[in-house]
């Protein structure tokens, strides 16, 4: 018996609330399990990043060896049960279940063929069954209160309850526990208190690095694993990250694509291969070298990865990609066709400039500028020099809002800076006007 606490996926944290503040109830659920199948071993393969989660499931198995829970004979029966905790080294991979039992084993955490299943021929070649900690911790209360309580739960097709790490452009972030069936919106505005800072909501990317990105005319999607498949992306282990109007899409896909890239194994030659020539053309484009045709090469390599790779992190890698594609397409043409970020993010792709008839000569975006790249002066004019500007944004963030002296623009061309002659300002006597 295996459980699966690697939880690698970037902003999760559902594991490990659990491992933290209730481990009993996963180890009631591996103990109940073990009985079931008749099972002498268990085994919790955690990350060794999550230190108090470690601590904690130590504790709990002492507890339970106390109790007569755990251990040789459990509570006077002929059935016996061990729990032994093995501290993964914070590769993604080994949250893959071939690669994990691979770790266990005491190898490098490759994933292998699963010519034949796991249940089978799995750990040490012997009978295995791998879950996740959640599913786990589910096992004493359905086992309590009866399958039928879990399953009036949730949809035809995903029951009970799950648990989501809202996070991202969200007012209220953190871990929500939710029937299936539940809609994105509710999730996200009545629960999730909508976006902060009045902007826009823009998509949910769900499911972890190789999860996709689910759009605006999407909201009402009820949460379950088929629907979100269907919606192009999964249900993975529940992260949700929402994303707001200044983010970028493209981007989005090249930093999960390149999360993947870094994490792939390399035992395949699709996902070691493919996925590094995507992240490749995904930074070019953001970066606004993109052309015309990387679409195509993006599709046909996301293709190959999906049919021929080893395992699920290659197979669903080009999800980023492909979600983004399907309901963004705009943004990809956009950044190869006209230079252009949509949103404003990719920072090859902006540029910032001071209006001069909006410039108060205030100072306060040349003193904060990292660069250096502002001339100006107490009564003279603002000029950003483009040669020196690292398109931080800093002088964006910082120009008074009254002002809003300072624009972003995006596949247009920079105004040329004011005429030295012409910078120097007459100030207004603000306590007359
Ligand atoms: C690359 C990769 C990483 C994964 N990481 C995790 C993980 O960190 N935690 C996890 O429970 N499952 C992870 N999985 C899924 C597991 O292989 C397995 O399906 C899961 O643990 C089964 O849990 P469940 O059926 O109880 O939900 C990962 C899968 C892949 C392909």
């Amino acid at each position: 018996m295996i459980v699966n606490a690697d939880e690698g996926d970037p902003g999760a944290f559902m594991d490990r609330a659990l491992l933290e503040g209730n481990p009993h109830s996963i180890l009631e659920g591996l103990i109940l399990g073990g009985y079931a199948i008749g099972a002498q071993e268990g085994y919790i393969y955690v990350r060794q990043e999550y230190p108090l989660a470690v601590k904690n499931i130590h504790l709990a198995i002492e507890q339970a060896e106390a109790y007569g829970f755990l251990g040789e004979n459990i509570l006077g029966s002929p059935f016996s049960f061990k729990v032994l905790v093995h501290q993964g080294a914070g590769a993604f991979v080994c949250g893959e279940s071939t690669a994990l039992m691979t770790a266990l084993e005491g190898r490098v955490g490759e994933p292998r063929p699963k010519y034949t299943r796991s249940n089978i021929k799995g750990l040490w070649e012997r009978p295995s069954v791998l879950n996740n900690v959640e599913t786990w911790a589910n096992v004493p209360l359905i086992i309590n209160n009866g399958a039928d309580w879990f399953t009036q739960i949730g949809t035809e097709g995903s029951k009970g309850t799950k648990i989501f790490s809202l996070v991202g452009k969200i007012t209220n972030t953190g871990l929500v526990e939710v029937p299936m069936g539940i809609t994105l919106r509710d999730i996200i505005y009545n629960i999730g208190g909508g976006i902060p800072n009045g902007k826009r909501f823009k998509a949910v990317q769900t499911g972890g690095p190789s999860g996709g990105c689910i759009p605006e005319a999407q909201l009402d999607l009820e949460v379950g694993f088929d629907e979100l498949t269907k919606a192009g992306s999964m249900m993975g282990s529940g992260g949700m990250i929402v994303l707001d109007e200044d983010t970028c899409m493209v981007d989005v896909a090249r930093y999960f694509t390149e999360f993947l890239t870094d994490e792939s194994c390399g035992k395949c030659v699709p996902c070691r291969e493919g996925l590094r020539q995507m992240n490749r053309i995904l930074t070019n484009i953001t970066n606004g070298k993109g052309k015309e045709g990387d679409i195509e090469i993006l599709e046909e390599l996301s293709e190959t990865a999906i049919e021929a790779s080893l395992c699920a992190l290659g197979k669903s890698a080009p999800n980023p990609f492909l979600s983004t594609l399907h309901y963004f397409r705009d943004e990809y043409e956009a950044h190869i066709k006209e230079k252009r970020c949509p949103a404003m993010a990719c920072k090859e792709l902006i540029a910032y400039h001071i209006d001069p008839k909006k410039c108060q000569a205030c100072m306060i975006c040349l003193r904060k500028c990292p660069a250096e790249a502002i001339d100006g002066g107490k009564k003279k004019i603002h000029v950003i020099d483009q040669e020196k500007c690292t398109n931080c944004g800093t002088c964006f963030e910082v120009c008074p809002s009254r002002f809003g002296a300072v624009t972003k623009i995006s596949g247009e061309p920079v105004p040329p800076a004011v005429p030295e002659e012409e910078r120097n300002i007459i100030r207004k006597n603000t306590k007359n006007e």
